[in-house]
């Protein structure tokens, strides 16, 4: 389907947020700045950006409004660039080094299930062209079966890190949603 009002709305909105985060980053200055005010902020982006690119399916079946589609890889794609971002931002804590960060990721569970999220998206995202689908056949749509992981672990994260569990439900109902026999379901709903 061809990009239209909604697809250029979303990425519009992700990508002038994205440079704002970034801006900010800079204008703070402190790298322990940096950490503190925009790892939470930059990561709830992150996380909204996934609940949205696994809602476009159940929305879709929902509503029938075929335009949904085109924003599912867009907002799949912004959530990983959010998650490297709040990555980054991290990593402020221990002046950008990257071997500190990583030893105080693996000290904590909840910090390493974000992490592990993060490096299962990283190959979903290389893949995400329609070059790869082509290339991948089959082995796109078990490949890109990773994305459930991905929710399992962010919403996991989220939970442990913030003790909420309001993410973690909307994640796995969102998962619960695509049980083939949900989905026929839901599609009835409109009729
Ligand atoms: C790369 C490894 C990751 C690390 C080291 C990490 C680290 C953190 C930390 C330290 C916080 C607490 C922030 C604070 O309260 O100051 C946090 C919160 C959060 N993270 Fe991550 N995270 C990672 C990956 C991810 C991924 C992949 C996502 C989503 C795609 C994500 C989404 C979130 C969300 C939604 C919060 C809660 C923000 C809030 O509302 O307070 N994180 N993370």
């Amino acid at each position: 389907m061809k990009k239209n009002w909604l697809w250029l709305l979303v990425n519009i909105l992700a990508a002038v947020l994205f440079f704002a985060f970034i801006a900010q980053m800079i204008s703070i200055g402190t790298l322990n700045g940096i950490a503190k005010q925009m790892t939470a902020e930059v990561g709830e982006w992150a996380g909204r950006w996934l609940i949205l690119s696994l809602a476009v399916t159940p929305l879709l079946t929902v509503t029938r409004f075929k335009r949904l589609v085109t924003i599912r890889k867009s907002t799949g794609l912004w959530a990983f660039a959010y998650a490297l971002l709040h990555l980054f931002s991290y990593s402020g804590r221990f002046d950008l080094n990257l071997q500190d960060a990583l030893f105080d990721i693996f000290n904590h569970f909840e910090y390493w299930l974000g992490f592990v999220a993060l490096v299962i998206m990283l190959p979903l995202a290389l893949t995400s062209t329609n070059r790869a689908i082509k290339w991948l056949k089959k082995d796109w749509k078990r490949l890109h079966k990773g994305v459930y992981a991905v929710a399992v672990l962010v919403g996991l994260h989220v939970a442990l890190v913030k003790e909420d569990y309001l993410v973690l439900i909307i994640l796995l109902a969102l998962l619960v949603a695509r049980v083939p026999t949900l989905r026929q379901r839901l599609s009835k709903l409109k009729r």
